[in-house]
Formats: C-alpha cells, structure tokens, sequence
C-alpha cells in the first residue's frame, strides 16, 4: 500500500525518539512492500524558534493531507520557568488537537512480565494489568470560555463546559473498545461536585443500554486513584474527560515499570495522531539515552489503526517484546549495560527486517 504520513519531531527528547520509529517504519516498508511518504513539520518551541508560531498554518496545512501523523513531544524549560511567556509550546498541542478535532485520546496501559520488577508497586499487583484509558482531548476545562483575569487582575477563572454531543462521540469510541475488550466499561468523573460529571453520568448511562454486553461502573475521580494504585487490574475500559484523564494517566503509566514503554493515540473523526505519552523530557534531550519504545510503539498504534496494517503493528510489538526479552533496553529499564536510544531503535528495526520473524494475528 501507499500511504501519507506526517512527522513532527517537536521539542526534548522528540527527534531522537522518532528518528528510532522511522527506522522500523523503514523496516516494516521493505518486509511488506509498503510505500510510506513523509513529510515534516515544525510544532512547539521548534516552531515557535523559526516561525513565531507553535503551531504554524503550513504544519496543520502537512497534517490535514496526511493519512495519520506521528508525532513526537513538545516543550521547553525556557518556558516552564516563564510563567509570563505571550506564546508558549503548550500553546501549539492545544491548538493543533482542537484544530484537527482530535476528540479522543486512547492511552494503553498494560504490564510486560519481564519488567514488573520495575514498577513502583509491589509485582503481584501489576501481573496482568491490560487496560486503556479514554480521555477528552479536545473540550472541558482545557478550552472553556471564559478563562482569563479580572480587570485588576488580581483573580483567575477557567471554565469547565461540556456538551452532551462532546460526551456521545467518545463514550461510543469507549463502550465499542469494551465490547471488544472485557467488556468493563469504568466511567471517572466528579459527580457528586460537578455540573459537567452528571451530565457525562446522564448521557453515558443512556448510552448503555445500546451495549448490552457491557457492564457500566461509575467511580469518583478521587477513588479512581487510590484504585489504580490498589488494584490496578480491576480496570479494562476507562473513560474520563480532558483534565481528569491527564491526571490519571500520568500516574496509570508509571504502573507498569516505565513512562518510557507507553504509546498514545489521538483521533478524531477522520484523522488520527499517535505520540509517546512521555512528553520533551528536556534533561536527556540529544543525549542518546531516552527510551524510544513508547514512539515506536505509538507507530505500531498508527499502522494499526489507521492504515489497517494489523500484521505489521504485531510485528513490531513482537520486535519490542524480543530486545525486552534480550535487555536490550535504555538506562532506566536496565541497571548493567544499558542501551543508547539508537540502539534500541536499532534491534527493533533489525528484528523487524529478518525474513524469519512471522507475524501472527492479534488475539
Ligand atoms: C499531555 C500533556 C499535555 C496535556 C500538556 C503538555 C498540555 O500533559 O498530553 O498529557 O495536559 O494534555
Ligand atoms: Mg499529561
């Protein structure tokens, strides 16, 4: 097949890990006799160093042509630390998932066997954690109006708004993936404070009875995270709105040993964005240590999800579970000999190249 895809590389740590995923799209290319084209923009502190702009209109101009974008992180500590900074990376994110309608953002949570000793809880409650997040990407409190200061200036206000329609495209995207999962649907929200919690509570539970396998479970956000810390497992399905599900997804990917090993997707209605959830983690920037197995998985989302290439998206999990297997992993998974990012991106690649390795079907 032929295919568009657009890269943006982005801030920190981005352009070495998504160097690593374009040597396995490389990989998967020649092996399956696919024609991948790409094109690059500038996002974030990137951006905004050469344009002015964090999301420059000649970017969203390569990402609405494409067929899926891959995407690598942004942010600067040059702005972290200047709270009065006009423009900002973050700025570009924001602007770039709204512009492109990107409403929903999947976030997989799930435990390799070989690294439960890295968690920070204890192993016997990491063994098979296998669940997915859904989190609004693109409404709530993130982008409602009004926000801003008072006229002295001396009060702040954001505003948390949600339409019904809003909550019905993602429950659907959520309440389909349970069917096809364990069928735990977990709904997180604030309803017992909140307006905008019982209006996701009304809808979802409407939704419900259009999913009979399903089992629907409601839970404060505040328990959601005492639960994920006692018993992670419980979950399959997770739905949440936007800044609920940025909490808790931060802390549901530690869980598993390692930021560094979780992919994300970002879709909308027609088009899907896929990046590591790790973020421009600036302290290792162009150090060659980062991990890039959350980017090269996030390419595996893309393969599957939005060019239908559900053989090659196993392939590379294969490959990545194989350096797993063989400690071929950066500095934060292995304590001896670890593995330089170019390395790591190396073994995928070239395990993804032996004619020998055959892919199975997804179970
Ligand atoms: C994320 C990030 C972003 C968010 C920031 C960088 C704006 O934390 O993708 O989770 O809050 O959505
Ligand atoms: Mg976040």
């Amino acid at each position: 097949m032929e295919a568009k895809i657009t890269i943006l590389k982005g801030d920190g740590i981005g352009p070495e890990v998504i160097d690593q995923a374009l040597k396995c799209l490389q990989a998967v290319g020649n092996r399956y006799n696919h024609k991948f084209h790409l094109k690059e923009g500038l996002i974030g502190a990137a951006a905004i160093d050469a344009t002015g702009e964090p999301f420059p209109a000649e970017t969203k101009a390569l990402c609405l042509d494409a067929d899926a974008i891959l995407f690598g992180a942004i942010g600067h500590p040059k702005y972290d630390n200047d709270p009065s900074a006009k423009v900002r990376p973050e700025q570009g994110l924001l602007a770039m998932r709204k512009e492109l309608g990107l409403f929903a953002n999947l976030r997989p949570v799930k435990s390799y066997p070989q690294l439960l000793h890295k968690s920070p809880l204890k192993e016997e409650k990491v063994i098979g954690v296998d669940f997915i997040v859904f989190r609004e990407l693109t409404g709530g409190i993130y982008f409602g109006e009004p926000r801003g200061r008072n006229e002295a200036g001396d009060k702040a206000f954001d505003t948390c708004v949600y339409s019904k329609l809003e909550i019905q495209r993602i429950a659907k995207l959520a309440f389909e993936a349970a069917q096809r999962r364990a069928g735990r649907l977990t709904l997180v929200d604030k309803a017992n404070v909140l307006a905008t919690s019982r209006l996701w509570r009304e809808t979802v539970q409407n939704m419900a009875q259009d999913y009979p396998g399903v089992t629907l479970e409601y839970m404060f956000v505040d328990n959601a995270a005492m639960q994920m810390i006692q018993n992670p497992s419980r979950f399959d399905v997770i739905l949440t709105e936007n800044m609920f599900g940025d909490i808790i997804t931060d802390e549901a990917s530690v869980i598993t040993g390692s930021m560094g090993m979780l992919p994300s997707a970002s879709v909308g209605a027609n088009l899907a964005l896929y990046e590591p959830i790790h973020g421009s983690y600036p302290e290792v920037a162009g150090m060659n240590k980062a991990n890039p197995m959350a980017a090269i998985l996030s390419l595996a989302m893309l393969l599957e999800f939005s060019l239908a290439l559900s053989d090659e998206a196993r392939a590379i999990e294969q490959a990545v579970v194989h350096c797993i297997e063989q400690q071929i992993l950066t500095e934060e998974l292995v304590n001896d000999e670890p593995s330089t990012t170019e390395e790591v991106g190396e073994a995928v690649a070239g395990y993804l190249a032996q004619s020998t390795a055959v892919a199975s079907k997804s179970p």
